[in-house]
């Protein structure tokens, strides 16, 4: 008879019960905050957490697990088998080497290049077609790695880049001037590290363009001063944090979860994501942050921002400097 029994209805795959599916390699500060972060914004129905050290990955899943009761519905597992980031439709890596304080970033890349390069293929395997988003330190070169080593096109494996670091510039901005920060809209280009530079002229407050901001009642002018002083802010905050508590966590993790929505919800969202260009104001063969459309398919146009001469020699000199590091790892 055509008529299905219960049981072959409910056995039988439905697209409706497809949901989509968030798989975090590394349980580590960065990543089990990102798990909670996605979790609490509803970002993903099913969370994965992957990591080699198996009782803290079971733990951090376990923990999270007992809060479900006060999320969006969700689902959450952690392995330290790789199966378990399987059919994935976005991957993020965080596992990897902790900056020290003092380290700087591109300090971490001979121990992060070979450790991606042997969690990678395995990944690709059982989720051939997520998304992937590299968090790891130094992530431009990470990123630049990454898609030589899988194959994969430069739109479905990007870095977070400086989507954090321009939210830290945001967040100085709203500060000095009293305006709150979703008002802010400037981005930070570049290496996500120390030649990262703010697009200063790109940059608006509301409607008024910030290089024409006056402050208000007389205060929180944006004086050149005041930028220098903020752009060196923003390059020093993570070395702060770090030699404060040893690590960054909630805001990386947010910036994450960002942009896991961005693509889970296929929002064409403008974020400085980490992708490889090719003749970007002349500049190719490298992966860096410049504001791009990240949506299902993971990173699209990158958007030709207007810039200064100085911003454009500033974008240059860090595409050399994370050119340099590549090099030495034959990349
Ligand atoms: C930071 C790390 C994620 O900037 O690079 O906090």
């Amino acid at each position: 008879s055509t008529v299905e029994t219960d049981e072959e209805v409910l056995a039988a795959p439905s697209p409706t019960r497809r949901t989509s599916k968030l798989s975090i390699v590394g349980a580590g500060a960065v990543g089990a905050t990102m798990a909670y972060a996605a979790l609490m914004r509803g970002a993903a129905r099913t969370v994965a957490l992957y990591d080699i050290n198996r009782a803290k990955v079971e733990a951090e899943a376990l923990d999270l697990g007992h809060g479900i009761q006060f999320m969006p519905m969700a689902e959450i597992e952690g392995s330290d088998d790789i199966a378990v980031c399987a059919d994935s439709d976005v991957v993020v890596i965080t596992a990897g080497a902790k900056q020290k304080p003092g380290q700087t970033r591109l300090d971490l890349a001979e121990a992060t290049v070979s450790l991606i390069g042997k969690i990678l293929p395995p990944l690709v395997e059982v989720a051939p077609d997520a998304v992937y988003v590299m968090v790891t330190n130094p992530v431009d070169v990470v990123t630049y790695a990454a898609l030589k080593m899988s194959g994969l096109p430069s739109s479905q494996l990007f870095g977070s880049g400086t989507v954090l670091d321009s939210s830290r510039l945001r967040y100085l901005i709203a500060r000095h001037t009293g305006v709150a920060v979703q008002n802010v809209h400037a981005y930070v280009a570049g290496e996500h590290g120390d030649s990262e530079l703010p697009l200063w002229s790109s940059a608006s407050i509301g409607a008024v363009p910030l290089l024409e901001w006056n402050g208000i009642g007389g205060r929180g002018a944006l004086t050149h001063e005041v930028r220098e002083q903020i752009a060196r802010e923003v390059v020093e905050s993570a070395y702060r944090i770090i030699a404060g508590k040893g690590a960054t966590n909630y805001a990386v993790a947010l910036a994450g979860s960002r942009i896991i929505e961005a693509v889970l919800k296929d929002e064409q969202r403008v974020l400085p994501v980490s992708s490889l260009l090719e003749d970007y104001h002349g500049i190719s063969g490298v992966c860096l942050s410049v504001p791009a459309l990240v949506g299902r398919a993971g990173v699209g146009d990158r958007l030709q921002v207007p810039m200064s001469a100085d911003e454009l020699a500033g974008l240059r000199r860090s595409a050399e400097a994370i050119k340099a590091v590549a090099r030495r790892f034959g990349l």
